[in-house]
């Protein structure tokens, strides 16, 4: 017998131990647990077994109140395949009904067939799918292979060329697994935790960027989402990125880029190709 509540304090040492069984312990759980408690708009929900947490989500409300972000989604290996993740999922989707957002949203791999399959089992259908790259072991990378630093941007700025930029579809950035609507508000936020840069040709914005250090199992992390209009300008963002994140002693990269310049990025040859991996990320949504 199972049963599902809010996620407290006590649940600590059981999310650890989630945690460390899923993506060989590098799982952002553990950074987020304590934010999710003190946050009013985050509603956890977690299937309890035994006096012990053996599932988890979260349904984190933004874009002022119009989006139900749904996040981490775990459950622990023991218990994979009885239809806990499927409760969870219907579980949030009601309590996002019942807040009464206008939309549900998720991001997850391209690879993840099981968390595919959940979402669509709720109503939530694909809305755009983005490469992204995972590169370790930066200091084994010659400096050469990195650009000079641009110049970053503050947050309006970026705001008012992002908003009215059509190299950005759907109106939504992203920074790292998560989404949202681009709005002053929401650059304002992001930019407490990341710098932003813009690269401009003949007075028109050709490249969007940013990226953050973050921590991770093994040390900081660089995450770096790319927009661009062309190659030369991912290329450059990317150079710039690789350079921040060493400059910032990062062993790794994390990049999110459109699909199209997939190739582009593998002929750098500084680059790992991971070859067994879908390396995309999907954002799927269900309108309410
Ligand atoms: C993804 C995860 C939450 C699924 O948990 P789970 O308890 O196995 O999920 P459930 O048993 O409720 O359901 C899994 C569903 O996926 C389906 N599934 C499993 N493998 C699949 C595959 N390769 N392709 C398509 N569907 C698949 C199952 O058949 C089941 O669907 P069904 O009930 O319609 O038959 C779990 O594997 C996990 O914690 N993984 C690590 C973290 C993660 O990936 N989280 C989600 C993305 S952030």
């Amino acid at each position: 017998m199972y049963k599902i509540r809010p996620l407290q304090l006590t649940d600590k040492p059981d999310i650890l131990e989630i945690a460390r069984h899923t993506w060989d312990g590098h799982d952002y759980l553990p950074y987020f647990f304590d934010s999710w408690l003190k946050d009013t708009d985050s509603h956890t929900a977690a299937i309890e077994v035994d006096e012990h947490v053996v599932a988890l989500a979260n349904l984190r409300i933004i874009d002022n109140s119009q989006t139900g972000w749904m996040e981490g989604l775990r459950v622990h290996p023991d218990y994979r395949g009885t239809g806990m993740a499927t409760v969870l999922t219907k579980y949030i989707v009601e309590m996002a009904e019942k807040i009464s957002v206008a939309r549900i949203r998720y991001t997850t791999a391209a690879g993840n067939e099981p968390s595919l399959h959940l979402a669509e089992k709720v109503g939530m259908k694909r809305k755009f799918t983005y490469a992204n790259h995972w590169q370790n072991q930066l200091d084994k990378i010659s400096l050469s292979s990195s650009g000079q630093l641009m110049k970053p941007v503050s947050p309006m700025i970026y705001y008012d060329e992002l908003h009215q930029s059509k190299i950005i579809p759907h109106s939504i950035i992203i920074y790292d697994w998560k989404a949202v609507d681009i709005t002053p508000e929401n650059i304002q936020k992001i930019g407490h935790l990341a710098n932003f840069w813009i690269e401009r040709e003949n007075n028109e914005v050709q490249s969007f960027s940013l990226g953050f250090v973050k921590e991770g199992k093994s040390g900081p992390e660089w995450s770096s989402t790319i927009y661009t209009s062309d190659k030369i300008h991912f290329l450059n963002q990317v150079s710039n990125h690789l350079a921040y994140a060493l400059s910032n002693k990062c062993n790794s990269l994390f990049l999110i880029y459109p699909l199209e310049y997939q190739e582009t990025l593998y002929e750098l040859d500084w680059v790992r190709i991971w070859e067994d991996e879908v390396m995309e990320m999907v954002l799927l949504e269900r309108i309410f």
